[in-house]
């Protein structure tokens, strides 16, 4: 246990926040022999995994950070059309699809390069290019923090949704994720419908691409849109895609018919946020070197914080600035949005 430590490596915003206290663990076991040594009792406590997703908007956590760095991958399932891995949560997730593609194992190919570490990937069920973690997570096993006690959840039981599960919902806070279970089937069609993939393989003259051509694909699209948060904080999508009524979604079209939109199960429409935060702006231009003077938010900046510019749905933190900083960009940009489409965009990043 430490005390008073910087966490500012920890969190891919690069925001300074101190934690009063801080634990590493490194086996599920200690998780369990922490608490049922009272030691995480009474405190506030903060689960850290890759720090992907969180904006630290106070100087200080005073509370007690539990940072899971608990390794291994293990097949513990092998039959002839599939295999189940388990993978500790402290695992990295882009390295962990990696070695899963290269074995030549179907089921999270297009989740490549998503940054963070495999035990939070199943609180916001992380998703990309038309697949989600919900499909390959067969269950994971959790700790409970008050009583230590192991719990397995199943696919069913994590109520896996949008960027959503019952770790972000009802039971936020009480459980920390050690394992995860994935399957992945020996041989799958590829998904290859969403959005650029394809335009991208045909630009590089691929015709029938491999397993692994679409992740190295999926990984340079990523790379092409999103900025690497070694050279510029960020925390990947700022916000969620809205999902609005059908009404209102085919009055707004009358007037923007470019929008793009997705239409959902229930008859809903999903919209890019990314799009709508483009085509609003601030009343103040940019100080910075975005496109200053012009009616969008994509490419404003100040000095510390600005809005990516190759995708709008990303705030940045270009050094400097602070959390509260996030905190109010985010606050102009919903306002916009609210005032010319009349949606209000949530965020999907964790305020701590
Ligand atoms: N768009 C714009 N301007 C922008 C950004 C996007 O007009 O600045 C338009 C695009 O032209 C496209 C549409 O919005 O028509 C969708 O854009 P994109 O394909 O880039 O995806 P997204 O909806 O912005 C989502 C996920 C990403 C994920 C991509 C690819 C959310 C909140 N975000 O973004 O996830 O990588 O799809 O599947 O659902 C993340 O969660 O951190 C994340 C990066």
């Amino acid at each position: 246990m430490k005390t008073n430590v910087n966490l500012k490596t920890y969190n891919s915003f690069g925001f300074d926040a101190v934690a009063k206290e801080f634990v590493e663990i490194n086996d599920a076991n200690e998780l369990q022999t922490l608490i049922r040594r009272g030691q995480l009792k009474n405190k506030e406590v903060l689960v850290l995994s890759g720090g992907n997703n969180i904006l630290f908007t106070k100087e200080v956590f005073d509370g007690i950070v539990v940072f899971m760095n608990n390794k291994g991958i293990k097949r513990i399932v092998d039959e002839d059309n599939h295999a189940v891995f388990r993978v500790q949560a402290g695992e990295d997730w882009p390295e962990f699809v990696k070695q899963i593609v290269a074995k030549g194992l179907h089921g999270v190919e297009n989740l490549a390069n998503i940054p963070g570490k495999v035990g939070a990937a199943p609180v916001q069920n992380i998703g990309a290019y038309g697949m989600e973690l919900k499909d390959s997570f067969v269950q994971c096993e959790a700790i409970h923090l008050e009583t230590g006690k192991k719990r397995t959840f199943v696919n069913k039981e994590c109520l896996f949704g949008y960027r959503s599960s019952i770790f972000k919902g009802m039971l936020r806070g009480q459980y920390v994720i050690t394992s995860v279970d994935f399957l992945l089937k020996k041989d799958a069609p590829l998904n290859l419908e969403y959005g650029n993939i394809k335009a991208y393989l045909e630009q590089n003259g691929i015709k029938d691409p491999t397993l692994q051509q679409l992740h190295d694909a999926i990984c340079a699209i990523r790379d092409a849109k999103l900025p690497d948060v070694k050279q510029i904080g960020s925390a990947g999508s700022f916000f969620k895609n809205p999902v609005i009524e059908r009404a209102q979604f085919e009055t707004l079209l009358k007037e923007y018919p470019t929008m793009p939109h997705y239409d959902e199960p229930n008859g809903k429409v999903k919209v890019p946020a990314g799009w709508l935060i483009e085509h609003c702006g601030p009343s103040t231009p940019s100080t910075g070197s975005g496109t200053a003077g012009t009616a969008s938010w994509k490419g404003w900046r100040n000095e510390q914080v600005g809005v990516y510019d190759k995708q709008a749905l990303v705030l940045v933190h270009y050094g400097g600035g602070k959390g509260e900083d996030i905190v109010e960009l985010a606050q102009k940009i919903q306002d916009s949005v609210e005032e010319k489409f009349g949606i209000r965009i949530s965020p999907e990043v964790n305020f701590v």
